[in-house]
């Protein structure tokens, strides 16, 4: 079922597995009309079944990413590299490692940087020099982040460094041996970064984001709720299970 908002459109399906072949879909449609398009890659549990999609294409010699750029939107701080629960290592593991990319095309924010103001600035710059970034994927948390951009009384501009909420830390803690292995601090593009992406794919799954889900699309604009943002953005497609859309359905 599709809803269509105008500038955002919600593709709903009762299986999320359905919604993420769709979403595979959209980026292998990318690709072939620009072989180097700049695609922004998330992390977290709810984009792992489209990268297994995108994984069985790349097998199946139906799509093509050997010219692809890429950005991730996040990466804890501090972390290195061969930590198993740092975004990069998370990327080659689920998607990187198993399709053709070109390794010198993807670009994650460094978890270990000696200078991390000048990371960030760096980041945002290099987004600004291969950017603009055709396509951002986008989760969502529960409190409404989307990167690591936290509720706060003003939304962030460029890519920056930032202390994680407690939600957020308690909700990312099933990754972890212990929630005291949970880095503090994260690097993330701003809201900012992201809103200049020509186009936008937010995925989101469960009933447990329902609240949430709503309350970004249809509750106020404030950076109370980062992902309230999208709102304002003019090419939003959202792929969502029926239980994250439970409320949404009930205003139509
Ligand atoms: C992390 C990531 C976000 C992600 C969020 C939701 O905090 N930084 O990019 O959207 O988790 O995670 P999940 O998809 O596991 O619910």
């Amino acid at each position: 079922m599709l809803l269509n908002l105008g500038n955002i459109k919600i593709h709903i399906e009762k299986d999320f597995s359905t919604a993420c072949e769709l979403g595979a879909n959209i980026i292998k449609e990318k690709l072939s009309k620009k072989p180097n398009s700049v695609i922004g890659f998330a992390t977290g549990g709810t984009p792992i079944p489209m990268y297994k999609h995108l994984i069985e294409m790349c097998n199946h010699q139906e799509i093509n990413f050997s010219e692809m750029v890429t950005f991730n939107l996040d990466e804890y701080f501090p972390i290195s590299k061969e930590n198993d629960q740092s975004y990069y290592y998370f990327m080659r593991e689920n998607l990187f490692n198993h399709i053709n990319v070109n390794f010198d095309n993807l670009h994650i924010p460094n978890g270990l940087a000696s200078d991390v103001e000048k990371e960030c600035a760096d980041y945002e710059n290099l987004i600004k020099t291969l950017g603009p970034i055709d396509l951002q994927i986008l989760g969502m948390g529960l409190n409404g982040h989307i990167g690591f951009n936290e509720p706060d009384n003003k939304f962030t501009q460029g890519t920056n460094y930032v202390a994680l909420q407690e939600s957020t830390i308690t909700a990312n803690a099933r990754f972890f041996n212990s929630i005291d292995d949970v880095p503090k601090k994260a690097l993330t593009m701003g809201i900012k970064t992201i809103m200049m992406s020509t186009e936008i794919l937010l995925l989101v799954n469960g009933e447990k984001k329902a609240d949430i889900l709503e309350q970004a699309l249809f509750g106020e604009i404030s950076p109370h709720v980062p992902a309230s943002a999208l709102q304002l953005h003019q090419n939003v497609t959202i792929l969502a299970d029926e239980s994250a859309v439970a409320n949404i359905l009930k205003r139509f």
